[in-house]
């Protein structure tokens, strides 16, 4: 009886695990059909059966061939983004920063707009835009780039100004990349300031909401190329005091965090009262790599977050560092930089017993502490834990400040690789096409899947940045 049991367990595991099988084999096919146009091409080649015939090939010839032609896509691309660094740093070198610069410049989205009266409005004015087959039939401008900036900036802010007036530079060396190699489609570079050129010049619209959320900083290209792969552990107050506006400015601060994290990243977000509370419960004491799904799934959670009691902010920094050590001696994760954000009101101790015991005097995890509200009493016990910690920290005192504040932290992560002069270029995974705004990337990609040419592209980039200037 009981090795019937066991055979009847064993067949309807057996069952499970094909029905498993059969699932993901379907998903894999009907994805590959999607995408590859397999269908398509044994419908033409029905069409021309009469006039095909077969010949043999050496399979391994056509290997070596495919990675010898693949060696030199790569190879191209990555020489591109070299010679616009070499431009940049240059350029830059050059530049003396000037605060009250007055420099117009094509705004991507202003360009092409009129006011009431029909003239071209600041930062836009007249730019010559035309449809071109090797972008999608996108209408752009092969002389030049425009200029993109975070819609929570302000378009003519020094620091934007200058930057722009140097990256202008890059116009020639896009057009001579482009010339070198055709098969190129967009380029663009992405500043820390903030501000995003792209090449060739396009124009931007906002979506139905009249929005353009794109920030070039918050990319995977951007992020990949700037930081090293990183384990984050975050730690969110929920003791009673951060009740109502400092919990919501808390989680949207959560939220930009994830933002930054990408695929070679590795997360754990823990909400702490006089308790710790993993907010996914099921993932208590480890990490889990920061990619989509995961990301989206934390941020469900957040929103369940609800504040009361007191913060006892060692034994959450205790826990911390404990699973980071753990993972990383284990060899897991990302084995590269690591950190811990704090996102609280204020502390009212020190800690130091507690940096000492675990990070002290190697201080491999740094400590970015941001304060949320516009009460900075408590801040000094912060800042110092972002200071003996090799962090930085930020005060965050309304919604709006969230995403700006946020990415602060980057500087300092990729300070090392500025120090060492590190300049690898940085393949991503590959992308569908969605260069432009989220409006653009949505018809593109309709227009694309409607025409089974679906543009997968790889995108390449490098990171360079100035210490001294
Ligand atoms: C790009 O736009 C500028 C400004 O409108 C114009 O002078 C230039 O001729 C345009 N280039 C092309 C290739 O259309
Ligand atoms: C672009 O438009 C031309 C003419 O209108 C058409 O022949 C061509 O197939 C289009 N190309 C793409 C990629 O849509
Ligand atoms: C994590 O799991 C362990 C063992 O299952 C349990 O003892 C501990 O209380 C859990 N910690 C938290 C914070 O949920």
């Amino acid at each position: 009886m009981l090795l019937l049991v066991w055979l009847l367990m064993l067949f309807v595991l057996y069952v499970i695990v094909k029905l498993w099988a059969s699932a993901f084999g379907g998903e894999i096919k009907s994805i590959s059909t999607k995408y590859s146009g397999s269908q398509l091409l044994q419908k033409k080649y029905k069409d021309q059966e009469k006039s095909v015939r077969l010949e043999e090939v050496d399979g391994a010839k056509l290997v070596k061939t495919v990675a010898e032609n693949m060696e030199e896509i790569f190879r191209r691309k990555a020489e591109a983004t070299r010679r616009l660094v070499e431009a940049a740093e240059e350029a830059h070198l050059q530049h003396e920063e000037n605060p009250d610069l007055q420099y117009e410049y094509f705004n991507a989205v202003l360009i092409n707009e009129v006011d009431e009266d029909g003239n071209s409005v600041e930062l836009g004015g007249e730019f010559i835009l035309e449809p071109n087959d090797h972008f999608n039939n996108l209408s752009v401008n092969l002389s030049l780039s425009v200029v993109q900036v975070p819609t929570n900036m302000y378009n003519k802010d020094p620091d934007i100004v200058n930057g722009v007036y140097w990256s202008e530079a890059l116009n020639k060396v896009f057009v001579d990349n482009f010339e070198r190699d055709p098969s190129l489609i967009w380029q663009y570079f992405g500043s820390a300031k903030g501000f995003f050129r792209q090449y060739p010049g396009v124009k931007w619209h906002p979506d139905e909401h009249g929005v353009i959320s794109f920030d070039c900083r918050n990319r995977k290209w951007y992020i990949q190329a700037a930081t090293s792969p990183k384990d984050v552990v975050i730690l969110v107050d929920v003791s009673g005091s951060m009740k109502g506006l400092r919990l919501t400015i808390a989680r949207q601060t959560v939220s930009s965090i994830l933002d930054t994290l990408g695929d070679d990243d590795f997360f754990n977000i823990i909400a702490y009262n006089q308790e710790i509370h993993y907010v996914e419960p099921c993932l208590n004491g480890t990490l889990v790599q920061a990619d989509r799904t995961n990301k989206d799934h934390f941020r469900e959670h957040l929103d369940k977050l609800f504040a009361k009691g007191i913060g006892l902010l060692g034994e959450a920094l205790a826990e911390a560092f404990t699973i980071l050590n753990e993972f990383n001696q284990a060899g897991r994760g990302s084995v590269c930089s690591r950190a811990i954000m704090l996102v609280t009101d204020g502390a009212t101790k020190m800690y130091d017993d507690v940096f000492a015991k675990y990070n002290w005097p190697e201080r491999k995890v740094r400590i970015f502490p941001y304060l949320i509200g516009r009460e900075s009493a408590f801040a000094d016990n912060l800042k110092w834990m972002a200071c003996t910690n090799k962090g930085y920290f930020s005060q965050i005192s309304t919604l709006a400040d969230v995403q700006e504040n946020v990415m602060r932290y980057l500087h300092v992560m990729s300070r090392p690789k500025v120090i060492d002069h590190e300049h690898d270029t940085v393949w991503t995974e590959a992308y569908v096409d969605s260069a432009v705004s989220p409006h653009y990337a949505a018809c593109l990609y309709r227009r694309a899947l409607s025409q089974h040419s679906n543009s997968i592209r790889i995108q390449c980039s490098q990171y360079s940045q100035w210490p001294n200037k």
